[in-house]
Parts: C-alpha cells; structure tokens; sequence
C-alpha cells in the first residue's frame, strides 16, 4: 500500500480507474448522451487543469513567498533550484492546458464569439455570456502574465536552465520583484474570475 502510493504515477493512474467508475455509474443512472458528455468530459479537463494552476499559484503566494524570510540562508538555495522551477513547470503548462481547454469548452457550448467579444456581436444582449465574457478576459490576462511576465522574470531570477549565468544580481533581484508582483496581481484577479466562471452556470442559469 505505502509502496503503491509512493509511485505519484500509479496514485494518478488510481485516480482516473475511481473517475471512470463515476462514468459507468452515470452511464447506469442516466444512459448516454455523445453530446452532453463530451462537453462535460472538457469541463471536467478544464477544472482539473484550472486547479493545478491556480493551486499552484496560491501556494506561491501564500506558501512559499511569506515562508522565505523564515529560511535560513543555506537552505534557502533547495526553493529557487529545485523546488520553484520545478513548480513553474506545471503552473505554466497547466495555465496553458486551461486556456486550450476553456476554449474549446466555449466553441463546444456554442458561444465562443460572444464570449470573447463579451457578447458585443450581437443585437441582443444574453447576460451570461457577458459574464463567461468577462470570466475568460481576467483569465485569459493572467494567462498572458504567466507565460510573458512571470515565467520570463523567474528565468532570470533563478538562472533557470542556466539561461542566464552572467546576468548581476541587481537584475536578478529586479526580475524577481516583477515576478512577485504580476502573481500577486494574478492571486487578487483569480478571485472574481473563479466568481465569473462558476456563476455562468450556477447564477445566471445554464446557457
Ligand atoms: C484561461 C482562460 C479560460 C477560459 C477561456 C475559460 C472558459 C470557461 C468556460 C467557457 C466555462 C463554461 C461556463 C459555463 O457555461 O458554465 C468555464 C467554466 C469554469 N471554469 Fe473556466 N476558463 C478559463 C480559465 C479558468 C481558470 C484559470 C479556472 C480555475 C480553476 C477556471 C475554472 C472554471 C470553473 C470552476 C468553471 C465552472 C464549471 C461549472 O460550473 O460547471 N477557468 N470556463
């Protein structure tokens, strides 16, 4: 048992068998819709992406950023070498994988152009898609600081893959403080964004 949990591999491996038993019970309870499901089936890959990035970010922003000034200085070289850059990698891919995921989501649902024109291509004005509108943009922007603002500014930061050996501390510590303030922008508009994503549904009704 702590041999088979201690493989991450067979632990993700568990978890989609116990997802696929959810599926066979739907398809026992309520029989099977190809078009209901397939969107609900990127619904599902979209949250789980949205959670490993936004997970991510919030443990940099409430776990690792405030606990830096309690380690001590020869420990403190494990976070940016190891820990950081290995946590970036799954931010940043994950951030992309939500991005692809959300947008096929909306084209599957019927409603990507008025989503990303926040319904302005049409005469009227359906207040849901202004609000999945407005959901995407502050996500599609945070998407846009990760993958050209922070992840950028923590290469230099951290010589991530020894991209930068030479470059002076002073512009180190420069591109560590933009990389520090566009994720704590991200934290603050990663609140009302999660607010527009789950009202689309739950609030304004299913489109
Ligand atoms: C990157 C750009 C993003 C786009 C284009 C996008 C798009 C969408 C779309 C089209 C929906 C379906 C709305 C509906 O009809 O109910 C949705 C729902 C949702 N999204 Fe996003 N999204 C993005 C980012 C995120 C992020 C970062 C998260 C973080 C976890 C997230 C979490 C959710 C959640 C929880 C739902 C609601 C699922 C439900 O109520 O069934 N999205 N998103």
């Amino acid at each position: 048992m702590a041999a088979f949990f201690a493989n991450l591999r067979n632990t993700v491996i568990a978890g989609l068998v116990l997802a696929v038993i959810l599926f066979l019970i739907y398809l026992q309870l309520q029989g099977y819709d190809t078009n209901l499901f397939w969107r609900f089936v990127l619904r599902w890959l979209h949250v789980i992406s949205g959670v490993m990035w936004i997970g991510l970010l919030w443990y940099f922003n409430f776990v690792s950023t405030p606990t830096m000034p309690k380690i001590p200085a020869e420990m403190k070289p494990a976070l940016g070498r190891f820990i950081t850059p290995a946590a970036l990698f799954w931010f940043r891919w994950a951030a992309m994988a939500t991005l692809v995921f959300g947008l096929l989501l909306a084209f599957l649902n019927d409603y990507l152009v008025q989503m990303l024109t926040i319904d302005a291509s049409e005469g009227f004005v359906n207040p849901a898609y202004v609000n999945i509108g407005i959901g995407a943009w502050l996500a599609i922007i945070m998407w846009f600081n990760v993958w050209f603002v922070i992840w950028p500014n923590q290469q230099r930061a951290l010589n991530i893959d020894n991209r930068y050996p030479d470059l002076p501390q002073p512009q180190r510590d420069a591109s560590a403080k933009t990389a520090g303030m566009f994720s704590r922008i991200n934290t603050m508009l990663s609140i009302p964004m999660l607010f527009a994503m789950v009202a689309t549904a739950h609030l304004y009704g299913a489109i």
